[in-house]
């Protein structure tokens, strides 16, 4: 004798399930040229889209010059959270390290997130929070190791890293170093999007080839991130930065990838030795104009990620 109630079907028993909530975006903050601002923009485009937006966010310092770490926090949390091994070294390897040159075998599955995380700000009690893996300068050790087939582990140990962010958070960012390295390689591995900041000078545009070119002759990638160019620094009324701008903006492949809005020179987003944090933090008159030009730049950026 069956045991299934006469009038229902075997399809109308299936429970109807919820679609999968999409991955979070990866942006990588990338550009090989140093200098121009990949640290500013991943610090403080990223706390300025966090506030406007609420998108629950994770900053990657996956630079070995941690220059973002020094800039959002104090260097006595920075060496506290290091002495715990809350840092970028530990999603590549398990504490402790064992020398600059020699790599862990047996890595075993990445750490969970909060065990390499320090939390930067909260929104209200909604539990969105921006936080920051902070970065190691132990990391400069992959560019020093020849053998870079033995590094293919710790790749993948930073890439599932990333692809368990995505699952908890809606926005991963990765704050890169400027040489193309086995870094940047995982970066690009890792990215759904790619944030290239870009001063206007003459050579921004061979720059920009290069990485093109870097990208698309990329075997590994299989599936390629989409290119975002942000012009940053940009001085009102300098001639030679409009023509360069004017250049970028008509060149058939990458004008349609630049932002219309830029992110235009500040005293405020200048180097600080003597401040630690955010500028738009600061008691000062031109915050709001930082503001509203950092509000426009997340307006724009938030179509390219799909948030629209
Ligand atoms: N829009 C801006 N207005 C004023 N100063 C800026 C702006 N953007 C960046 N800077 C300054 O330019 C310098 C380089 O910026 P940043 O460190 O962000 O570049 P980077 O690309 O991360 O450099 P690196 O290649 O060394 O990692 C810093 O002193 C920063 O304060
Ligand atoms: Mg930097």
């Amino acid at each position: 004798m069956s045991l299934r109630p006469q009038n229902l079907s075997i399809k109308a028993l299936k429970i109807k399930m919820p679609p999968p909530t999409p991955l979070a975006p990866v942006v990588a903050v990338l550009n090989m040229k140093g200098g121009v601002g990949k640290t500013t923009v991943s610090a403080h485009l990223m706390r300025h889209l966090f506030e406007r937006l609420h998108k629950s966010t994770l900053l990657v310092d996956f630079d070995p010059q941690f220059n973002l770490s020094q800039t959002v926090l104090s260097r006595s949390r920075y060496e506290s959270l290091r002495d715990k091994g809350t840092t970028v070294a530990t999603i590549m390897e398990p504490m402790p390290s064992t020398s600059l040159f020699k790599i862990t075998t047996n890595l075993g599955p990445p750490p969970d997130e909060d065990q390499v995380s320090t939390t930067l700000f909260r929104f209200g009690s909604s539990g969105k929070t921006l936080a920051l893996v902070p970065g190691h300068f132990g990391l400069s050790k992959y560019s020093l190791i020849t053998d870079q087939q033995s590094l293919t582990p710790i790749r993948q140990r930073f890439l599932n890293f990333i692809e368990n962010s995505r699952k908890t958070r809606d926005l991963v960012c990765i704050d890169c170093n400027p040489s193309s390295s086995f870094m940047t390689l995982c970066a690009l591995m890792a990215s759904t999007h790619i944030l290239i900041p870009v001063r206007p000078d003459r050579y921004s545009i061979l720059g920009l080839q290069l990485l093109d070119q870097f990208i698309s002759e990329l075997a590994q990638l299989t599936k390629k991130p989409k290119l975002i160019i942000l012009l940053n620094g940009m001085k009102l009324s300098n001639s030679t930065e409009i023509a360069v701008e004017t250049s970028l903006r008509s060149d058939a492949k990458f004008g349609p990838m630049v932002l219309g809005n830029t992110l235009r020179f500040s005293g405020l987003l200048a180097a600080d030795d003597n401040y630690v944090g955010f500028a738009t933090d600061k008691k000062v008159a031109h915050v709001s104009a930082l503001k509203t030009r950092l509000s426009k730049i997340t307006d724009e950026l938030k179509g390219h990620l799909g948030w629209q």
